[in-house]
């Protein structure tokens, strides 16, 4: 029986760091677990981490974000006992021109490992989000620190949408996002989720370092949400109208503008026009 002070709604239990440890063979990645029940970003909290001298593979999860952040300097909603919120600092050997391949790597790596808890695939739309029906699982949030030849490290963030349901989620993303449980209709353990996820990222963090994207290519393409679809791409003042096509060795998003032309795009916000 459980007790009578007990939380009745295991989704609204802090997470247990224990369990995560107990389930983890720790390799490159998960060396190191930094706990805490709340800070402000867990990208920010392993950025500082990482300018002191703290080794790959370690790893900053928190149970709550009062800052948490998306790409393109979005909110991300990070309410306490619901969702798994960490960062780990990576120390890869890329040139820096490679950083972003990092995001689509981790993009492989979480899709394939939330599919494992749900009975429907997590599809990629370029270069950092998940998504099951269209609608938002997860989100990566890499941030680089580059010295003119070299990376000195990468803070590789990712959010996912775990215990968090429809009802509680405000108004503004309610239509735009989904989460484990409520794809699955169960309450699912946010522990085994990091478990797995950790071990699964470093994996495919493994074959980008030795064998580079294009090892990874298939299995992104697989998963390309976008294929074939009418997109407008904005970067800065620039934007460009095509069809998303899939995605180039060194990890640029392929699209055909109307004459035919491909264009290779590094960086930017892919909106798609049709569904
Ligand atoms: C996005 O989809 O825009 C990226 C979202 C990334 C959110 C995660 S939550 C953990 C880490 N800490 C942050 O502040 N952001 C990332």
């Amino acid at each position: 029986m459980p007790r009578s002070d007990a939380p009745s709604n295991p989704a609204a239990a802090p997470l247990d760091i224990d369990k995560v440890r107990q389930q983890l063979i720790p390799r490159r990645l998960g060396v190191k677990l930094h706990y805490f029940a709340e800070v402000g970003s867990t990208n920010a909290r392993a950025q500082d981490l990482a300018e002191g001298g703290a080794q790959e593979g370690e790893v900053v999860i928190a149970d709550a974000q009062t800052q948490g952040r998306g790409r393109l300097g979005r909110r991300w909603e990070s309410p306490a006992g619901r969702n798994l919120y960490f960062s780990i600092i990576l120390r890869p050997g890329l040139v820096p021109a490679h950083a972003a391949q990092i995001t689509l790597m981790a993009a492989v790596a979480l899709a394939e490992t939330l599919d494992l808890f749900i009975a429907a695939t997590a599809e990629i739309k370029w270069p950092n989000d998940i998504l099951v029906g269209g609608k938002k699982l997860a989100g990566v949030l890499t941030e680089a620190a580059c010295s003119a030849d070299a990376i000195e490290y990468v803070i590789l963030g990712i959010g996912i949408n775990v215990n968090y349901r429809r009802d509680e989620m405000p108004e503004d993303i309610r239509a735009r996002a989904t989460s484990l449980a409520d794809l699955s209709g169960a309450f699912v353990a946010r522990e085994n989720v990091l478990a797995r996820l950790i071990h699964a990222l470093d994996r495919c963090y493994g074959v980008l370092e030795q064998s580079g994207f294009d090892a990874l290519r298939p299995r992104w393409e697989a998963r390309f949400a976008l294929r074939g679809k009418l997109v407008r791409v904005e970067h800065l003042d620039q934007w460009i109208v095509g069809r998303a096509r899939g995605i180039a060795p060194d990890g640029a998003l392929l699209v055909e503008d109307e004459s035919g032309a491909l264009h290779n795009i590094y960086a930017g916000d892919v909106i798609a026009l049709e569904n």
